[in-house]
């Protein structure tokens, strides 16, 4: 008989409806997975994704980064207490719309992934489906990466394509892309619970 190795504890960082986080908790719920989820925190009180994290049965908390008058370290000290007295090993950026400073990242630095509903390095930011549609690129995605310092510039993981459809406009382009995030996201959690994936010297080393 072999004894699997414990799972990894995944603290999930949202700012909205959550979807990518539930896409996680219900892979996590298979035999066998690397990670549980074991917290959601969102910087946004009562958006719907805390209340599906809620049906899960996953704790979750809001830290309001209202409430630190533009002290984006104190809001992030806040943040690291929680994950601290929850035991998170790994950080997921799920819709989590605050940028994090280089003392956050370094902090977590080859144990906090994001991903970002473009295929990096094009459309790096904001409205990511509007910028490849004004592009005129006929594929677009997603990609999951580690978290740098430096914005949606980390390493990628995976990445999903689809192609961009005539007649597609932002709304539908985004839902084609989210269909994809959906399985794309949860493979990459797994591929850096296992320690499958790494980060090393800047790059993803696999294996
Ligand atoms: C997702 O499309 C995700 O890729 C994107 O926000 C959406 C969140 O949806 N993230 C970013 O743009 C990060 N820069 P969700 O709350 O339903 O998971």
């Amino acid at each position: 008989m072999t004894i699997a190795p414990p799972r990894k504890r995944v603290g999930v960082l949202i700012s909205g409806r959550g979807s990518n986080m539930v896409s996680l908790a219900e892979a996590a719920q298979a035999q066998g997975y690397p990670a549980e989820i074991a917290l959601v925190i969102s910087n946004i009180p009562d958006v719907a994704g805390l209340e599906r994290a809620r049906e899960f049965g996953i704790a979750t908390a809001t830290v309001d980064h209202r409430a630190f008058n533009r002290d984006r370290e104190a809001f992030e000290r806040a943040i690291d207490e929680v994950l601290r007295v929850n035991q998170i090993d790994l950080i997921v950026l799920a819709g989590f719309m605050r940028i994090l400073t280089p003392w956050f990242v370094t902090r977590w630095e080859g144990r906090m992934i994001n991903i970002h509903p473009s295929l990096l390095p094009l459309f790096k930011g904001t409205h990511t489906h509007r910028q490849a549609l004004e592009a005129g690129v006929s594929e677009h995605g997603c990609s999951a990466h580690f978290v740098v310092p430096e914005l949606d510039a980390g390493p990628v993981i995976l990445q999903a394509k689809v192609p961009v459809l005539p007649g597609d406009d932002e709304e539908t382009l985004a839902q084609r892309v989210l269909v994809e995030e959906h399985k794309l996201y949860p493979a990459a959690l797994a591929e850096v619970a296992s320690g499958r994936a790494r980060l090393e010297g800047g790059a993803v080393i696999r294996g």
